[in-house]
């Protein structure tokens, strides 16, 4: 049985994960940023890079403690090692690279957008592909038609903001603190979903992208309109009604693109992956379509939804089709798959 240690550091999760060739995850370690960043109301990327160098060790030492192995009991390094910040995808990247050259192992690069989805064959402990893939994070809002576990062919993409990236902004405007998903989640729980009606781009055409920054306007707009000053208190009701309506949109978006991909490639599974997957409105109306079409619904638990290192068990695939990475592997900021016009299984 081959043993894996994984890392994962593209953005502002100092992560490493220890599993084996069977998809068990032995440790799934993640040492969050926010509190560095909260104060800015988004992730400083300089900072990020360098709590990734203060945090990476000790969290390597926590997961090797975790699974009870050492590292003479690691057979392969895996990393992710595109797309991400720069700074911070090089942390990991270097890390990896000279653990790889110190104990003699193999190298794996994995895809941190893919590895998102594969999330969902982790939790799935099945195969869940061929599938539709949504990717639903903060810098990444993308559709994929995943053939087999490794190869994801490009359907569609935002063109401007993430809705991870909208959530974040929308907090910002409702002076709800950052990271704005949760926070926008629990304001909406007590709000109106139909109080106000947001835009919800491209939803009656079939192209399978999505733009979420008219939707940003048009909240900063009815803001002012309401009298208040965007990241300055509004008083309830009409915070949480502004949030429920704002999530409504984006949940409205998400729902009908997939169900959109789910139609166009004549799939029946869908896989979720991202931040945004913790969503519980949004987990429940995917549930729901899901159910309507007769289709499978993959949603990794919480903690391999947002950024974790586990997800990189991508690289088990990869290792078993000898898909090995140079020593030189660089870190790619990056993301730019092919895109394919949708087409049948
Ligand atoms: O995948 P992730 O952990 O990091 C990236 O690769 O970007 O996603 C982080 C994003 C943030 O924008 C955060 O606001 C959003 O996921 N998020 C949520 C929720 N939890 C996290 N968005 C909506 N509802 C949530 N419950
Ligand atoms: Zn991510």
């Amino acid at each position: 049985m081959a043993i894996f240690l994984a890392l994962e550091t593209s953005c502002d999760e100092t992560a490493a994960a220890v599993f084996d060739d069977d998809l068990q995850i032995r440790a799934n370690i993640v040492a969050s940023q926010t509190d560095l960043h909260a104060r800015f109301g988004g992730v400083v990327p300089e900072v990020a890079a360098r709590a990734h160098l203060q945090r990476l060790l000790p969290v390597i030492d926590e997961a090797l403690k975790q699974a009870k192995v050492s590292l003479q009991d690691i057979d392969c390094l895996a990393v992710m090692n595109t797309p991400g910040l720069v700074g911070s995808l090089l942390m990991g990247v270097s890390a990896a690279k000279i653990l790889a050259v110190a104990l003699e192992l193999p190298l794996v690069a994995v895809n941190h957008i893919e590895a998102h989805i594969y999330a969902c064959r982790i939790a799935a402990g099945r195969d869940v592909f061929p599938a539709v893939g949504l990717v639903v994070s903060g810098g990444h809002t993308v559709l994929f038609h995943c053939r087999n576990a490794i190869e994801f062919d490009l359907l569609g993409a935002t063109l401007d903001d993430a809705a991870g990236e909208a959530f974040d902004k929308a907090a910002s405007m409702l002076n709800l603190g950052f990271p704005g998903g949760p926070k926008i989640e629990k304001e909406a729980a007590q709000g109106n979903p139909h109080a106000f009606r947001f835009p919800r781009a491209f939803l009656h055409e079939p192209r399978l992208d999505f733009s979420f920054s008219g939707l940003k306007t048009a909240l900063l707009y009815t803001i002012r309109q309401l009298g208040y000053t965007p990241g300055a208190d509004i008083p309830q009701p009409l915070r949480s009604d502004l949030a429920a309506s704002f999530q409504k949109a984006i949940v409205d978006v998400l729902v009908t693109k997939c169900a959109q991909a789910l139609e166009q490639t004549q799939l029946t599974r869908l896989c979720v992956g991202g931040g945004v997957a913790a969503n519980k409105t949004l987990r429940a109306a995917l549930q729901t379509m899901c159910d309507q079409r007769g289709a499978e619904l993959f949603v990794p638990p919480m903690s391999l939804c947002t950024d974790n290192a586990a997800m990189a068990a991508m690289a088990v695939e990869l290792y078993r089709l000898g898909h090995f990475a140079p020593l030189d592997l660089d870190a790619i900021p990056t993301y730019r798959p092919k895109r394919v016009v949708a087409t049948t299984k």
